[in-house]
């Protein structure tokens, strides 16, 4: 279905809760609904937003259209937990109502002060010729739930030098001050981060770009995030327009980071290595990340990206959001490791030992459709090794570690419902190591691979049958030790 610019940009208010209805109900219909994921009610999932521990609760917003699987007027989404693994789903948070947000409630994030949680987003607009002006905008909730909209915009301008693409600003605060970054492009359509800096959290001024090396990286950087790990600083964002290098950035659009000095804040200058991609998978954008109450630092991305059509469209509905990831720092690169409470939906376990020699082998009990899996092989002598997951009649979705070329490989070409196929559906990357093991969470319709204790993570949405339930396991060209731990999900997400 195509739909026109006054289906996107309909008002939520003048819709009747019968064609409510009748669109949850289509998106229940849908067979790839997911099981311990956060995913939208009805319509579209993007970017998470104002990821927060706040009055004893994690609360993780994100962008929201409503109405349909397409990217139409943007609201904010609220849900909230108390273990990052159940989610409650508090209902609409920001909704588009002035002249300086009046076609979106874009991105943005969140910061406890004095008491009170702040809201820091993208109020987008679109004037008669439909060209963008992005407002930085200001809501606050307070302890029972209820958000405001404070006096905005509370900046009003993009600044010399920038075009309109101006927009995601990561607030935080370093001694009295607060400061935030927000992806920009240059005038000469480059993507770069801007620097702010406010005593209050609403006057702001403009400090200048964060300079970086990357001169020309991309026309657009969508989604910065900045935080201080280890005394060191990381900076995070998507950035639009990057050419395929190697096993990299085969995706639409990236997201990685770069690690270097703690950014100076007076000079605006961040000292940096080369950039890295978050996720070696397929469906990964725009993450944001937070402090929890016990000073881990956690990541949340949209397992998902723009400008594709996704198999659940036409039930009404598309993407959901990552698993929570803990991130850590080792040699100049970021380890991403589950949230330890993600043991919480461990339910029935069964475990296996086996060495393998040039065979493909099932094993009793291990097949699913959403379920916790740990593989890991030693020992190897075989060319290749892994596993197949959500093996069914043609379907079969393969991890695996290719010896000869030392790289892991995530191959979707068979996993079902084909989608996004001009884009690749294999992805490869380098890892050099005697023993690989694979942390696994399936759910109905993704895969999240964790390599090596975090080293590696790849993410990717997957359509298979909902019969095609089997795991095998194989080694070509040789040998290998496996051993093998599954564990049934066992709670419902929503609780
Ligand atoms: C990234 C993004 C952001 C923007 C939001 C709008 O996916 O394009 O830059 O604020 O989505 O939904």
């Amino acid at each position: 279905m195509e739909w026109t610019k006054e289906q996107r940009y309909r008002k939520i208010d003048d819709v009747t809760e019968k064609e409510i209805q009748a669109l949850a109900q289509l998106v229940n219909q849908c067979p790839w609904r997911q099981s311990f994921h956060i995913q939208p009610v009805t319509g579209l999932l993007n970017d998470p937003n104002g990821f927060a521990y706040y009055n004893g609760e994690y609360h993780l917003f994100y962008q929201w259209f409503p109405l349909g699987p397409v990217h139409g007027l943007k609201h904010w989404y609220h849900t909230k937990s108390n273990d990052f693994v159940h989610w409650e789903n508090v209902g609409m948070a920001i909704e588009p109502s002035n002249d300086y947000d009046s076609h979106g409630v874009y991105s943005g994030s969140a910061l406890e002060h004095e008491g009170k949680l702040y809201l820091l987003y993208t109020g987008n607009t679109r004037d008669e010729n439909w060209n963008r002006h992005p407002y930085q905008c200001l809501a606050v909730m307070n302890e029972n739930g209820a958000i405001t909209k404070s006096d905005n915009p509370v900046i009003g301008d993009v600044p010399k030098g920038y075009t309109d693409h101006f927009r995601d600003p990561k607030v935080w605060q370093q001694g009295e001050m607060f400061y935030t970054v927000i992806g920009a492009q240059r005038e000469n359509e480059s993507g770069c981060v801007v620097l702010y800096q406010s005593p209050n959290l609403q006057d702001w001024q403009f400090v200048g770009e964060v300079k970086t090396d990357l001169e020309y990286f991309g026309y657009m950087w969508e989604c910065p995030d900045y935080f201080e790990m280890d005394e060191q600083g990381v900076l995070i964002f998507s950035p639009q327009g990057l050419e395929a290098e190697g096993d990299a950035y085969h995706n639409i659009y990236q997201s990685g980071y770069v690690i270097g000095q703690q950014l100076d804040l007076e000079k605006s200058e961040l000292t940096h290595g080369r950039f890295q991609e978050l996720d070696r998978g397929f469906d990964f954008y725009a993450p944001q990340t937070t402090l929890d109450a016990n000073g881990r630092r956690i990541l949340v991305g949209w397992m998902g990206l723009p400008e594709i059509d996704y198999p659940t469209d036409k039930n009404g509905w598309a993407h959901c959001l990552t698993l929570p990831r803990e991130l850590s720092i080792k040699d100049g690169k970021l380890i991403q490791q589950p949230v330890d409470e993600l043991t919480l939906l461990r339910g029935k376990s069964m475990e296996a030992k086996k060495i393998m020699n040039h065979e493909t082998i099932t094993l009793d009990g291990f097949e699913g459709e959403a379920y916790e899996l740990i593989v890991e092989f030693s020992a190897n002598t075989a060319a290749e090794f892994g596993l197949e997951l959500r093996v069914g009649e043609n379907e079969k979705t393969i991890i695996k570690y290719d010896a000869a070329e030392r790289k892991v490989v995530f191959d979707r070409t068979y996993s079902g419902q084909p989608f996004a196929e001009n884009f690749g559906t294999v992805r490869k990357c380098k890892l050099d190591a005697e023993i690989i093991s694979f942390r696994i969470f399936v759910d109905s319709s993704s895969v999240e691979v964790f390599v090596n204790d975090g080293e590696e993570v790849f993410t990717g949405r997957i359509f298979p049958n909902k019969n095609s339930q089997g795991i095998r396991l194989f080694a070509h060209g040789g040998q290998t030790s496996v051993k093998a731990v599954k564990w049934e999900i066992s709670s419902d997400n929503e609780k």
